[in-house]
This record gives structure tokens, C-alpha cells and sequence, in this order.
């Protein structure tokens, strides 16, 4: 096989990219190691920026995310017993859609069917060839076969645990990370929502945030010990530690409902620099990793295809690689924004063990600055819209 850009990876980064080449003319041809049904299932994220609602409209596959997607103007803050809401249209201009990931997903994926494709699914054993040579290659096994595709660009999309970031050479390539000590516990829920906005809320017993799905489904999260199970957390339990991170004495209460699926995340910050090593360039999970309390880490992947899909346009117009040779350092700048913002929101929000009673009290003094300070508030609504 032979196309010009091989894609590897058919998350947001993957197939979003596929589809902006195909809408400038370039061919593309994109690899995935599951199945559409899994990757079409699979609960992530939720949170869409203004820059990613307006790329997915731009691109022709917003229809449905603005027909069921939730516009948020604004979010709650909550701690010491009361809530404040931080209004991110009246500070920026700007709103974000709670939208699900994977619904994104399926809209690209009905997208790239649409167009024709290619987009392989179940595929294994890929590996990256002459990325450092004008003739790249990628190898894989697909339907009991080997294959092999030829390409001008090799991308990798294939997130934090993929294969293509290894084809950056150690010698080139510094990892920065950090991980912290707590996860989330996640949970999905038949029930109508609690709140019209999002809710981060700061207690004692630690983190926890209300979110939704859709007018019947909601999305709860809460701060845990990342090595815990899900078999250790009865449903009873899970309400018991929601309703006491939540509520306050406000009247304001937590909706029940059936919990149809509980899962636990592990927190990460982590940066693979440079993001690019001759013909190969990574884009989202691949390159970089948020701890998810910003909800970046979706908006972040969609944010480095759209460099990509310009620099492509740039370089198969007038054959100019400017864009293509700036690609890592134009993409850094806002990657390390976000990671910034992440882990800021992060230390904020969640309860730390081992702190002493003098950051106890420093945390809940930046709480205090944050909702009486229009600047600091400012630049939280700011750096969650994505606007910059
Ligand atoms: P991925 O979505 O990881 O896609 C990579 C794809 O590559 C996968 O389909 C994988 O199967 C495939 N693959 C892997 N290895 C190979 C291989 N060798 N060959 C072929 N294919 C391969 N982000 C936000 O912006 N907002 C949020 O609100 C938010 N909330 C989150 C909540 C949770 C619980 C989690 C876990 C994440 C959240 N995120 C959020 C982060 C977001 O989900 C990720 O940043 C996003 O999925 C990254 O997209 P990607 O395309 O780079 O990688
Ligand atoms: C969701 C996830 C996040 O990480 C976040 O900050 C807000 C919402 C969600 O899954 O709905």
C-alpha cells in the first residue's frame, strides 16, 4: 500500500486528522489495533474547549455535538461549605460543550466511512521503518496478513501506550513527568442531572466533580487511592462519600440513580519532547499526558492535528516545510500551558495526605483568591476555554 500520510491510532488525534487531510485533498490511511465497537465504547472524556467545538463545526462533523451536546457558560467551584461559579462567558467570551468522547469518535469514524476511509481496524504488530529517511514505512498484520505501507509522513497517534514514540530516538528525546498520589474514581449514572454546570468541589474527604452525559446519563467523579478496586465500593458506599464531598447546607442535593459502570484512573502529567524526528510526528496521548481535572486532554490532541493539517497543507501546496519543521516547538508552547494548568487545577482542587496544617490553610487561602479575585478567576475561565 502506498498514501502519503500514515496515521497510526484512530482516537480523536488519528481520525480528526484524517478527515481535515482528506477535506485538503491529501490521502491518508489511518491503523487501529481495536475494534470499531471498542473504540466507539470507550468512556473518556467530555469536556469540549471553544477551539475544538469550532474545528469539529469547521470540519463538518459537529451536526450532532451541537444537537446533544450541553453548552456550559460557566462552572462551580466548591469548597467550605458553599458553591461559587466562575461565569467563563462573561470573563472570555468563550463556553464549552459537554459532549462525550466517544460520540466524538463516532462521528469521525461515520466521517471517515463516508469518505471512502481507509481506516483498519484490528490490527497488530505495528512497527515504524526509515523514519529518519524520505521513504517511511509502517508494517502490520491485518486479517491473518503482513502488510506494509508506504508513506511520505509517519504520524504517531496512538497514545500514551502506542509504539510510535519509542521510533523518536532516546538520544534526541527528553520525557518530563510526575505522577501524583491519588486517581479518580469514575462512575456513570441513569439519572437526570444534578446541575446545570460542572461542579469541582474541594472537601476535607477529598476531590470530587459532577458532570454529565445527557439529559438521562450523568458522569461522577471522585478522589481515591489509585491502587483501590472497584469490587472495594459498594453502591451505597459511592453515595455515602459523594453526598459528603458535595453537599453542604445550601438545600442543594446529589441525584441518585442506577451506577452502570465504576472505574479508576491513574493521574500523570508527562511531556515526550521534541514531538517530532525527520518524517515522524506525534499528535495527543502519543506526545502528552494531563492529569484529566483541567479536561485538556482530548482538547490538547485536537489542538496538535490542527497544526498538523495546516503544515501538510503548507507543504503539499508549495512544497514549503516551515510549518512541518516548527511543528514540535508550535505545539510545546500550548502543550506546556495546559500541563501547567492541569497540574494548577490538580493541587487546587484535591486533598494531599501529607500536607500540613500551614498548606491545608495556604490551599484554602488560594480557594478564597480564586472566587473573590476577577483577575484569578480570569485566568482559570481563560486557561479552561482554551482561550489562548
Ligand atoms: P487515544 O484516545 O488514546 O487514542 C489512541 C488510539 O490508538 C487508541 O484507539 C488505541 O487503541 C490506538 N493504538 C494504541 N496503540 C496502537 C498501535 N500499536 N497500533 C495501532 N493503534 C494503536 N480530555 C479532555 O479534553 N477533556 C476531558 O474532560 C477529559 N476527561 C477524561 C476523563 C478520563 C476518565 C480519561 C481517561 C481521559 C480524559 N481526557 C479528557 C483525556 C482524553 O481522553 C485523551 O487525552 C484523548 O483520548 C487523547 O486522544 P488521542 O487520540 O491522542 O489518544
Ligand atoms: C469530565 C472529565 C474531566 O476531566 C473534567 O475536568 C470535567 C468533566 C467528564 O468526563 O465529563
Amino acid at each position: 500500500m502506498r498514501t502519503q500520510i500514515a496515521i497510526i491510532g484512530a482516537g480523536p488525534a488519528g481520525l480528526l486528522l484524517s478527515h481535515l487531510l482528506h477535506l485538503q485533498g491529501i490521502e491518508s490511511i489511518v491503523l487501529e489495533s481495536r475494534s470499531r465497537p471498542e473504540i466507539e465504547a470507550t468512556i473518556r472524556a467530555g469536556v469540549l474547549e471553544q477551539g475544538t467545538m469550532d474545528l469539529l463545526t469547521e470540519a463538518g462533523v459537529g451536526e450532532r455535538m451541537r444537537a446533544e451536546g450541553a453548552l456550559h457558560h460557566g462552572i462551580e467551584l466548591a469548597f467550605g461549605g458553599r458553591r461559587h461559579r466562575i461565569d467563563l462567558t462573561e470573563l472570555t467570551g468563550k463556553a464549552i460543550t459537554v459532549y462525550p468522547q466517544h460520540e466524538v469518535i463516532k462521528d469521525l469514524v461515520a466521517a471517515r466511512i463516508d469518505a471512502g476511509g481507509p481506516l483498519l481496524f484490528e490490527v497488530s504488530d505495528v512497527a515504524l521503518h526509515g523514519v529518519d529517511t524520505d521513504k517511511p514505512s509502517v508494517r502490520f498484520s491485518h486479517a491473518g496478513a503482513e502488510q506494509i505501507i508506504e508513506a511520505d509522513f509517519v504520524i504517531g497517534c496512538d497514545g500514551f501506550h502506542g509504539v510510535s514514540r519509542a521510533a523518536i530516538p532516546a538520544s534526541v528525546r527528553q520525557d518530563y513527568q510526575r505522577t501524583y498520589p491519588f486517581g479518580w474514581f469514575g462512575i456513570l449514572v441513569e439519572s437526570a442531572p444534578s446541575s446545570e454546570e460542572l461542579i469541582y468541589a474541594h472537601h476535607e474527604r477529598g476531590f470530587a466533580l459532577v458532570s454529565t452525559r445527557s439529559p438521562t446519563v450523568q458522569r461522577l467523579y471522585f478522589q481515591c487511592d489509585p491502587s483501590d478496586h472497584v469490587d472495594n465500593w459498594s453502591d451505597d458506599r459511592i453515595w455515602n462519600e459523594l453526598h459528603s464531598r458535595l453537599e453542604n447546607n445550601d438545600g442543594w442535593r446529589l441525584n441518585e440513580g442506577k451506577i452502570f459502570q465504576k472505574n479508576i484512573i491513574g493521574m500523570r502529567s508527562f511531556v515526550s519532547a521534541p514531538m517530532q524526528s525527520g518524517r515522524l510526528m506525534l499528535a495527543g496521548d502519543a506526545a502528552h499526558i494531563v492529569p484529566p481535572t483541567g479536561a485538556k486532554g482530548m482538547n490538547l490532541a485536537i489542538g496538535d492535528v490542527k497544526l498538523l493539517a495546516r503544515a501538510f497543507e503548507q507543504f503539499y501546496r508549495d512544497g514549503s516545510e516551515d510549518r512541518l519543521n516548527s511543528y514540535s516547538a508550535d505545539a510545546l508552547k500550548r502543550v506546556w500551558r495546559a500541563e501547567y494548568f492541569s497540574w494548577w487545577m490538580t493541587s487546587l482542587l484535591h486533598t494531599f495526605a501529607d500536607a500540613t496544617p500551614f498548606q491545608r490553610e495556604i490551599q484554602r487561602a488560594e480557594l478564597e483568591n480564586v472566587v473573590s479575585s476577577r483577575a484569578m478567576a480570569t485566568a482559570l475561565a481563560e486557561n479552561y476555554v482554551g482561550a489562548f
